[in-house]
């Protein structure tokens, strides 16, 4: 790692209106209120610690992701980017990203979120008819979720919107009609994804007593495979299996991720990754808001594991992120991390079924590679 690579900052709002019943991000409901001020002292209080641990990083890109960090106050989030100014240099074209849900109060404060600094937003619309907005628990309409995305394209010059597809009900052709709307929407970047099951959520609870029924297998694959077709025509080709952006506006941030590179992540349930001594280190947050702010005020910081990972280690991490990516990975970034080189006869073999091609000094998943992605990184890895 050197000092001139990416470095990305992740803040983490863990709070929402209402719980969403498919979702199993780390975000609570809380009835009574927040106390965003002191909240917003815990922040400051992590940062200070990311800042000594990754001391003379260039900040790249900044994403306030939640939860719903639409709720904060845009006097809270301009006060952590001051601090995060104050810790590190922060690129001049810095990615600075703010998720909103796309309420009519929340799309009043886009406005303030403009002056702050922030100068990209991420909508998530989810759907684009009410009923189906209904069953995913959320708490806009089709209508305010299309105004919401109107204003913030008057606001940012970089606006992203999320839909969740393969929902209760959805066939290929409503997907299709769907998504056609979308991309008529479009600014510079879309993510889709296809509903996941999560373990703990209600919607998992309903499907394992059979009264959910969502596309599966092959219904799935064919709606990711026309979600492909219909972006790549429309000028938003994937850059990564749920990611679509028009070329040069991919999320900087999101690339962090997948390319391996470091990053400070602080708020409740928040993960970072940062090299020390040569050395990746993986560290996470208390996931309870109110344990995570307890221990920030005692300890300086709410961490709960803060680990080396071993060369092994972080060569598979790259591996399972980075297949995610058109780009593909790069072998000599791979075998430099992990300190070894893949088994030629497995990738030979995976790359004659199809599944992998390698371009140049790249090894990149093909479509039918991507559609079984995790089976795959596993073979790779083993
Ligand atoms: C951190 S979440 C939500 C941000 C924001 N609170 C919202 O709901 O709009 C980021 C995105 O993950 C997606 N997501 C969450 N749970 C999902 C699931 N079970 N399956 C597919 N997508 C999911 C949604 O599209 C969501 O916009
Ligand atoms: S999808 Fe967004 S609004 Fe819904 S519970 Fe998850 S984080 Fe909160």
């Amino acid at each position: 790692m050197t000092n001139d690579e990416p470095f990305g900052v992740y803040v983490h709002w863990p709070f929402c209106k209402a719980k969403c019943p498919y979702c199993d991000f780390n975000s609570h409901v809380r009835h009574g209120g927040v106390d965003e001020a002191r909240f917003l002292a815990g922040y400051l209080t992590e940062l200070r610690h990311f800042a000594r641990r990754a001391p003379g990083r260039t900040v790249t890109s900044i994403f306030f992701g939640g939860g719903t960090p639409s709720l904060m106050r845009p006097g809270t989030v301009s006060t952590i980017l001051d601090a995060i100014a104050d810790h590190w240099t922060v690129a001049d074209d810095a990615e600075i990203t703010l998720e909103a849900n796309p309420t009519s109060v929340e799309a009043a404060n886009f406005a303030g979120y403009r002056s702050a600094g922030v100068n990209r937003l991420s909508l998530g619309v989810q759907a684009l008819n009410d009923q189906s907005l209904k069953a995913l628990g959320r708490q806009h309409t089709a209508a305010e979720a299309l105004q919401a995305l109107d204003l913030a394209k008057q606001h940012f010059h970089r606006v992203s919107f999320d839909l969740i597809y393969a929902r209760e009900g959805q066939t290929a052709e409503a997907w299709q009609a769907e998504l056609t709307r979308a991309l008529d929407r479009a600014a510079d970047h879309l993510s889709l994804y296809q509903l996941t099951i999560e373990d703990g959520t209600p919607f998992a609870a309903r499907h394992a007593a059979g009264s959910l029924h969502v596309p599966d297998g092959d219904k799935a694959s064919a709606m990711y495979v026309l979600t492909q077709e219909f972006c790549e025509k429309a000028g938003l080709p994937a850059y990564e299996v749920s990611n679509h952006a028009r070329p040069g506006s991919e999320s900087r941030h999101n690339l962090i991720y997948w390319r391996g590179h470091d990053y400070a992540g602080i708020g409740a349930g928040a993960h970072a990754r940062i090299t020390e001594s040569g050395t990746k280190r993986a560290l996470s947050t208390l996931k309870s808001p109110e344990a995570w702010l307890a221990q920030v005020e005692a300890q300086g910081h709410g961490l709960t594991s803060d680990e080396a990972l071993s060369a092994q280690e972080t060569g598979e991490e790259y591996l399972l992120m980075a297949l995610r990516l058109a780009e593909g990975l790069d072998l000599a970034r791979l075998e430099s991390l992990s300190g070894r080189a893949l088994d030629a006869g497995r990738l030979d073999a995976l790359e004659s079924h199809g599944l992998l091609a390698r371009n140049g000094t790249r090894l990149v998943a093909t479509q039918s590679g991507r559609l079984v992605l995790e089976r795959l990184i596993l073979e790779l890895a083993a």
